[in-house]
């Protein structure tokens, strides 16, 4: 692809970006994660720093090398990712969902190590709160971009999560095997906001965040300006 250049595309802008994946304690050995690298997140937070944006990283636990001039909380759990990222979100210019937040979480964190007596063990799991749909029912809030990992119907789901948690712009990813997205260098993006679409074609992560930066970029001028 044509690689935009983005110096000074967000020159004087806050952008709060969460990434990596969450880690939901069982016990004080053993947690419920996903297969998220936060490769992703980790290079949005590049390409926003090279167009000139003060950059916050709100990571789970990843294996990647620190992005030089991002300052980067670390936190492990979904109720963690939550709070973190609310309590700053209305003091940036743009918050970018990217991180793969755990649905549920367990009703119960033992405090000691379960042991194994049963042939069958059931785990209750409860809801965790949606970050992204916080993010955006903030009264100040950002222009709020959210990602969908989706293994089927991808439009369709994008869509609605564009909608239900009323969201500036969805970025939707298929997942899966040989798919690109989770644990993957690659990606492929179809990205959804109110009055259009656009696919960013399969790429390397660092080649697709600066094209999302972009877009980002322009459908935000758009906005201020209708
Ligand atoms: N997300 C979030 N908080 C959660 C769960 C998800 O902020 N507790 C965000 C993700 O960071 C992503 C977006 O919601 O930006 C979509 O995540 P995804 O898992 O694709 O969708 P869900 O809304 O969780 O629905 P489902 O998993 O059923 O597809
Ligand atoms: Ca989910």
């Amino acid at each position: 692809p044509n690689l935009p250049d983005l110096t000074l595309l967000l020159q004087g802008k806050k952008v709060l970006i969460s990434a990596g994946p969450t880690r939901e304690a069982l016990d004080p050995v053993r947690y419920i994660t996903n297969r998220s690298s936060g490769k992703m997140g980790y290079a949005l937070a590049k390409a926003a720093v090279e167009a000139g944006a003060q950059v916050t990283l709100v990571s789970g636990p990843v294996a990647l090398a620190p992005v030089s001039q991002v300052e980067v909380i670390f936190v492990e759990s979904a109720e963690q990712m939550y709070a973190e990222v609310i309590n700053r979100a209305e003091r940036y210019d743009i918050y970018i969902g990217a991180a793969a937040i755990a649905d549920y979480t367990p009703v119960n964190t033992q405090a000691t190590k379960i042991k194994k007596h049963t042939e069958a063990l059931v785990i209750n799991l409860k809801k965790t709160r949606d970050v992204l749909a916080g993010v955006a029912q903030l009264a100040k809030r950002p222009f709020t971009v959210g990602f969908a990992a989706e293994t089927h119907d991808l439009e369709q789901y994008a869509q609605d999560k564009l909608y239900k948690k009323n969201l500036d712009m969805i970025a939707a990813n298929w997942v899966g095997k040989d798919q690109g997205g989770f644990d993957s260098e690659q990606n492929e993006l179809h990205v959804f906001w109110r009055t259009g679409q656009k696919i960013i074609a399969m790429a390397d992560k660092n080649q697709i965040a600066k094209q999302l930066i972009q877009l980002i970029v322009e459908r935000m001028n758009e906005k201020n300006t209708t």
